[in-house]
């Protein structure tokens, strides 16, 4: 296993999730576990947009390792679902640690993911890192609830992701508050409906 990953798991396992955004923010091999480690600050902000917003709950859509959700779960006390895309990746040896529980779905979304989509009412639905622009789409039409989270590059970061954290979120969405990641050009949209 590679250095950070046993690092990382080692700190999960004794619930120190403040080392690990400490430690790793910045670390050469850190998108081995995760693209994004907030601060304490970002993850109060998030906390804080929950309550102003009546969120209670979070699903995250290609959470990946589910490291942020975990974290996010034992920074705020919001539970979070973990979704990601089936395939070999995740059966295999070489597969990462995950976190969470994940819930595996196809491309075309799963039914039991259709529904849960269908049934989120005080949910937030969050994208970290995401890079797949007709998916975000499907996952947004069948999604029931009234605020999106999305965590990633914004300009001059020569990242690319889709959606992005400004400008790729349909109309009816409107921008409720951001957050920098420290000065790491990556920010943490929040976007509700009426
Ligand atoms: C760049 S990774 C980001 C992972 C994680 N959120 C992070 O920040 O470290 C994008 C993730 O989206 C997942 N993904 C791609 N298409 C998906 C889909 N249709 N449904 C769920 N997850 C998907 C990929 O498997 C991958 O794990």
């Amino acid at each position: 296993m590679e250095e950070i990953v046993e690092e990382v798991t080692e700190l999960y396992k004794q619930g120190d999730w403040k080392t690990i955004v400490k430690k790793f923010r910045t670390h050469p091999n850190r998108n081995k576990v995760l693209w994004v480690f907030p601060t304490e600050e970002n993850f109060k902000f998030i906390g804080n947009c929950m309550v102003k917003l009546h969120c209670e709950a979070i699903v995250s859509v290609g959470c990946g390792s589910g490291l942020l959700e975990w974290m996010i779960t034992e920074a705020t006390g919001y539970p979070i679902s973990g979704i990601e895309v089936d395939g070999a990746w995740w059966h295999c040896k070489y597969a990462p640690p995950t976190f969470i529980p994940l819930l595996l779905t196809n491309q075309k979304l799963d039914k039991e993911i259709v529904t849960l989509l269908g049934n989120c009412h005080r949910t937030a639905l969050l994208f970290c890192y995401f890079n797949n622009g007709p998916a975000f789409k499907e996952y947004l039409d069948k999604f029931s609830g009234n605020v999106l989270i999305i965590i990633g590059p914004g300009d001059g970061k020569s990242v690319h992701t889709d959606p992005r954290p400004f400008g790729d979120v349909p109309d009816q969405w409107i921008l409720h508050e951001s957050q920098e990641v420290e000065s790491t050009k990556d920010y943490i949209a929040v976007y509700y409906r009426k």
